[in-house]
């Protein structure tokens, strides 16, 4: 029995996120016939919580370092040939309005959803469908393509392009069904952990910063040979805020983090200076013309430094620079999927085409998006990846 012209396909895309629907109008811009399939009620979902609900979309700094991989060379083609600018460019096209909210990275001026609607405008303006509420239940090689079944029947296409993003926040759709199909058709899928993601702390030393919970100041964090001088908040479950989520990618079980809680200061000859200038002044008073005067009073009392810095010797306030510049925190772990914003690991880019994303001994078979090994630094870079990738493969498939 010959398939229905309704189910033949020249391109089927699983994902309809990110990476999805750009690879979706990209390809049929090129007149392909192009379907995307997704088990979620709605698109883009991720897309609409990203930035705060306002998708911080791109990162005009991104370079190939921003990126984690076990193959750091894979994504430099892909990022070379779609750029931030070129990004940009769609979203000026599209009227959407936006702000630089720090140095490098875009947000929508208003919503999320004005980059959903622009990427679901492309798709429609390309031709390519959108089915939602489908869950693929198989995935067949046919003698020219791939046989996809699903709950409302078989569908055929040449080519096939997973772009089903990785483990976190399973409330959003997120499966691990892009690593199935990668180790279905013998593809080495490297570990996933999460990324991007909140740090967790043992009882009693979360008792003991409870009082410092919702507090934000500039901290450099490292771990592992990486720094990050960024925001860090407590809150009480743990450590958040941007230094931490950066250093959470580099993190692994067991590790220490260093925060130097002030990052500029020479916070010993800066004792020293104000010992010798104002003997009666206390750390608390150096504290508070640098750290939120709520974070310094309650650092101060954990740490138990008391008196007139006259009363502190040499060595004390050796200690204390010691402990302000390099304070060394064990995380218990991490929250895990739930709050990550991205996965690490995932397919092995050494399988697949860094110019087009196809594996490499099956050209028509693609994965594109978070589901591979390639992730960004927080700020706009995963988007960026999502975009790059997607092209490369929406040109090739
Ligand atoms: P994505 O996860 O977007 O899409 C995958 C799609 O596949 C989903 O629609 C899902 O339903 C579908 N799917 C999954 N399993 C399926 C199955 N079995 N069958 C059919 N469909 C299936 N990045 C950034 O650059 N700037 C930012 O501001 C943020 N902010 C942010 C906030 C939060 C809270 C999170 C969780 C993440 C971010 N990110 C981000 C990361 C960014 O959202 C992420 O990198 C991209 O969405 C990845 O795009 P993909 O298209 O690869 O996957």
């Amino acid at each position: 029995m010959t398939a229905s012209p309704e189910s033949h396909y020249d391109v089927i895309i699983i994902g309809a996120g990110a990476a999805g629907l750009m690879c979706a109008a990209t390809t049929g811009y090129r007149g392909r016939r192009v379907l995307v399939l997704d088990h979620a009620n709605k698109p883009g979902k991720k897309i609409l919580m990203s930035g705060g609900g306002r998708c911080n979309f791109t990162n005009l700094n991104s370079t190939p370092a921003n990126f984690l991989s076990d193959n750091p060379h894979y994504c430099i083609s892909a990022l070379k040939r779609y750029t931030p600018q070129d990004f940009l460019e769609l979203v000026d096209r599209h009227g959407v309005e936006y702000e630089e909210k720090a140095p490098g990275q875009l947000f929508c001026k208003d919503s999320a959803r004005d980059i959903l609607n622009l990427l679901l405008t492309e798709c429609d303006w390309a031709g390519a469908q959108i089915r939602m509420k489908t869950p693929v239940t198989g995935i067949m090689e046919s003698g020219d393509g791939y046989v996809i079944a699903t709950a409302s029947g078989k569908l055929r296409c040449q080519s096939l392009v997973i772009a089903t993003g990785g483990l976190s926040i399973p409330t959003m759709g997120a499966t691990g069904f892009g690593y199935d199909v990668a180790r279905k058709f013998g593809l080495t899928v490297l570990p996933t952990r999460a990324g991007l993601v909140p740090f967790t702390l043992q009882p009693e030393l979360r008792e003991q910063l409870a009082p410092l919970a919702g507090i934000s100041c500039p901290v450099e964090v490292s771990c592992e040979g990486q720094h990050f001088r960024e925001p860090m908040l407590v809150t009480h479950r743990g450590l958040s805020g941007p230094a931490m989520l950066q250093i959470s990618s580099y993190w692994h079980p067991g590790d220490s983090l260093d925060i130097n809680l002030l990052p500029t200061c020479q916070i010993q000859d800066d004792l020293m200076a104000l010992r010798r200038q104002k003997p009666q002044a206390t750390v608390v008073h150096y504290l508070n013309q640098h750290l939120p005067k709520r974070f310094a009073q309650a650092f101060n009392e954990l740490s138990g430094w008391s008196g007139p810095l006259q009363s502190f010797k040499n060595a004390d306030i050796e200690r204390v620079a010691q402990t302000l510049g390099d304070w060394v925190i064990k995380p218990s772990g991490t929250e895990g999927y739930r709050t990550a914003e991205v996965t690490l690991g995932g397919v092995d880019t050494r399988q697949l085409s860094s110019k087009t994303m196809a594996v490499l001994n099956r050209p028509d078979l693609y994965f594109i998006g978070e589901v591979v090994d390639v992730t960004g630094h927080l700020g706009g870079h995963n988007f960026q990846w999502a975009w790059a990738s997607a092209v490369a493969a929406g040109n090739d498939a």
